[in-house]
């Protein structure tokens, strides 16, 4: 059964000081989800945001949150981030003791599941725990910041993971994250990826453009 392609808008690349309007303005634009890129400035170059602005962000929209941590130790925000009103909860399996325990607290609060693999990681790492799991993010850039270029090497990937779900008759999503646009995104969805993250291509442009930004993701 083919899965619905998904436009997953990173507020990394809104405008910060009208926050809960761009997550208005881009839900009302046909976003699937809102994506959170949690950064802590010890995994990742660079700092965001915590669960308290996910909280004062909850009451913008009904649309999934899909975060995706950051961030090292990961386990003591799992319930203040899944109490915030996180829907999603995506973790590099590098950054926790025991990937199993951390699957199973989220799960066990009924949140969907993400693992994260950097472009330098690859796809065996979360083979283990493909039947345990709702996601797989699979990283198109080096976590950090936004509008840098899709690193190509990813597509193999992609096609692999896509590969070894469908083998394994597994319903599983795969969502790519960085650098992707109306150039690259027919390719990232036909290697077997279903759901985008988009962080400039989707808030270029100011609020008038985000229909047009995530429909020309979308397009066949
Ligand atoms: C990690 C972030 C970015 C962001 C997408 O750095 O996860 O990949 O969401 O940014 P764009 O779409 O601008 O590359
Ligand atoms: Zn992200």
């Amino acid at each position: 059964m083919k899965k619905k392609i998904k436009i997953a808008p990173s507020i990394l690349a809104s405008n910060f000081s009208i926050l809960g309007k761009e997550i208005v303005d881009i839900s009302k634009a046909g976003a699937d989800y809102i994506h959170f890129d949690i950064m802590d400035g010890h995994f990742v170059p660079n700092l965001t945001f915590g669960p308290d602005t996910v909280k004062f962000l909850r009451k913008f929209t009904k649309k999934k949150f899909d975060v995706h941590l950051m961030i090292e130790p990961v386990d003591k925000f799992l319930i203040p981030f899944i109490e915030a009103g996180a829907d999603i909860i995506s973790f590099h399996p590098e950054t926790v003791k025991n990937v199993n325990k951390t699957i199973k607290t989220i799960k066990s609060f009924k949140k969907q599941v993400g693992l994260v693999l950097n472009p330098n990681i690859g796809e065996n790492k979360i083979f283990p725990y493909l039947k345990k799991i709702d996601l797989i993010l699979v990283m198109s850039v080096y976590p950090g910041f936004g509008g840098q270029k899709f690193i190509e090497s990813q597509i193999k990937k992609i096609k692999k993971i896509d590969e070894k779900i469908k083998k394994e008759k597994l319903n599983i999503d795969i969502e790519v994250d960085g650098g992707i646009n109306s150039n690259n995104a027919k390719k990232i969805l036909e290697a077997g990826a279903n759901i985008l993250v988009a962080g400039t291509a989707c808030f270029k442009g100011g609020k008038k453009f985000y229909k047009k930004n995530i429909l020309n993701l979308k397009k066949k």
